[in-house]
């Protein structure tokens, strides 16, 4: 009997010890933004290859779209102000977020789902961030830092000295593998791929005008230069550059 005793005793002593451990490790447990902010506070000791978690995309933000499209204007001069990652984080969704996880479709729609758009950001001036070279990473929704570099002044030159490359927070970075599409459709292909840039680039526009930012699309750039500057690697192609600022 006192053998039942001593084991009933062991067995409700780890059953306190269980419950004493889930509550205390659910109080420490951070938010998802806690999360965020942390990872980012180590941002200055950010090495090459790292993901940067970002905010939760916004799916039901408070301007209607038809607000937006009256306010979408090219703007090219912008306040000093850094942008926050959170704006980051929504203009890049509004690009190429996954919008359905299964086939992994997208913001914008892609000729027979090839996507071949990839995002960069070349951030001048954002809150948390080194300034560099990133990758988003649709499908985590994250950015890869590529690199710690100052290019904005270079990058404006390379687009014929349009100075709002270098004065907006970010520059956002279209570029395609034409490879994903041409493989499939041939020739065809790649006027697809110019389709689906335009698609990109006006939802990036239209989320700039919904978080009352300012952008521009910029084609004028001479290639071999911007592709150069960015070392992107030979597979993209750039076809697009968006710097963004705040008003
Ligand atoms: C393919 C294309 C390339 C463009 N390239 C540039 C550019 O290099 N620099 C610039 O300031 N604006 C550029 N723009 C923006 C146009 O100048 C702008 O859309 C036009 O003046 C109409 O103004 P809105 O966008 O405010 O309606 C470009 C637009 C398109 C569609």
């Amino acid at each position: 009997m006192k053998k039942y005793v001593y084991i009933l005793a062991v067995f409700a002593f780890i059953g306190v010890v269980a419950i004493v451990f889930k509550i205390s490790s659910r109080t420490v447990t951070p938010q998802p933004n806690e999360t965020i902010m942390e990872m980012n506070r180590q941002n200055l000791n950010l090495s090459p290859g790292n993901r940067i978690e970002l905010p939760e995309p916004v799916e039901d933000g408070d301007m209607s779209l038809e607000k937006a499209l009256t306010l979408r204007r090219s703007i090219r001069t912008y306040a000093t102000d850094p942008l926050t990652l959170e704006q980051v984080s929504q203009l890049l969704w509004s690009a190429q977020g996954i919008t359905q996880e299964e086939r992994g479709f997208r913001t914008a729609p892609s000729a027979g789902a090839t996507f071949p758009l990839e995002m960069f950001v070349v951030v001048n001036n954002v809150e948390e961030l080194k300034k560099g070279v990133y990758h988003y990473h649709p499908h985590e929704h994250k950015l890869a830092f590529i690199r710690e570099t100052d290019i904005g002044d270079e990058l404006a030159r390379a687009a014929l000295s349009q100075s709002m490359v270098a004065d907006g927070g970010a520059v956002f970075i279209f570029a395609a593998v034409f490879e994903r599409t041409t493989d499939r459709y041939g020739e065809r292909g790649r006027r697809y791929v110019y389709n689906e840039i335009g698609h990109a680039s006006q939802n990036l526009h239209l989320q700039a005008a919904a978080l009352e930012l300012g952008t521009v699309v910029i084609g004028a750039y001479r290639d071999e230069e911007v592709e150069s500057i960015l070392q992107l690697g030979e597979e993209y192609d750039v076809l697009y550059l968006m710097p963004v600022g705040t008003l």
